[in-house]
């Protein structure tokens, strides 16, 4: 009887030192440094800009699948509608849809718009409280941080630094597989003249 029970409990110790040993080697392994998440091939995001104090609400609509991105963009207490149409053929088209200024410039970027794995090689900068999220941070060609919530992945912040000034983005709403309305992308015919 006693001789089981020691043996039992051999056992059991044996199990409880294995245990351990297999739940340290595995988070061992399941800890290596973590990796941004690619951005879903379909999202919309609503987004509070600061372009060095600059505050702008931007509906964005990514739509890799499509090959199209678009920014909406009004600045804050301002009525005037900002278009950004950029296609992944390099051409973008700025506008507003004011009858009355019917602006509309034309530009083109040979890069295209951003992959979903644009943050592929960033260097990780460990954790650190943002907004009110606790975030794994990144840090990519020496000017974007990105800020990405530990427990959801979602992004919450990023920030470019360019020509001495901070541009800092806010995500408020991010839904995946969200997709605009294809009439919504065209440009308006004053673009094409
Ligand atoms: C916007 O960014 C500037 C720095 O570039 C900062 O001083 C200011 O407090 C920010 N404003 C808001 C509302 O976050
Ligand atoms: C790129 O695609 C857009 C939308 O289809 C089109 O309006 C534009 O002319 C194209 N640009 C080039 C350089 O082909």
């Amino acid at each position: 009887m006693e001789k089981a029970s020691m043996g039992l409990l051999i056992i059991s110790s044996l199990l409880l030192v294995f245990l351990s040993l297999l739940s340290h080697s595995s988070s061992v392994a399941s800890n290596p440094t973590p990796t941004p998440s690619e951005w879903p091939l379909q999202f919309h995001s609503l987004i509070w800009h600061n372009r060095t104090g600059i505050l702008q609400k931007v509906d964005l609509w990514y739509d890799f699948i499509n090959g199209r991105n678009l920014n909406i963009i009004q600045e804050q207490l301002s009525s005037d509608v900002l278009y950004d149409v950029e296609w992944n053929n390099g051409t973008s088209f700025f506008y507003t849809l004011d009858p009355y200024k019917k602006e509309c410039n034309v530009m083109y970027f040979p890069v295209g718009i951003l992959r979903p794995n644009w943050l592929d090689g960033a260097t990780y900068l460990g954790q650190r409280m943002v907004d009110i999220f606790l975030c794994n941070v990144w840090e990519k060609v020496d000017f974007i941080r990105y800020y990405e919530d530990v427990g959801t992945k979602r992004p919450v912040k990023w920030v470019i630094f360019q020509g001495q000034a901070w541009y800092t983005t806010h995500v408020m709403t991010f839904e995946v597989g969200a997709v605009l309305d294809d009439p919504n992308w065209q440009a308006p015919l004053y673009c094409f003249r």
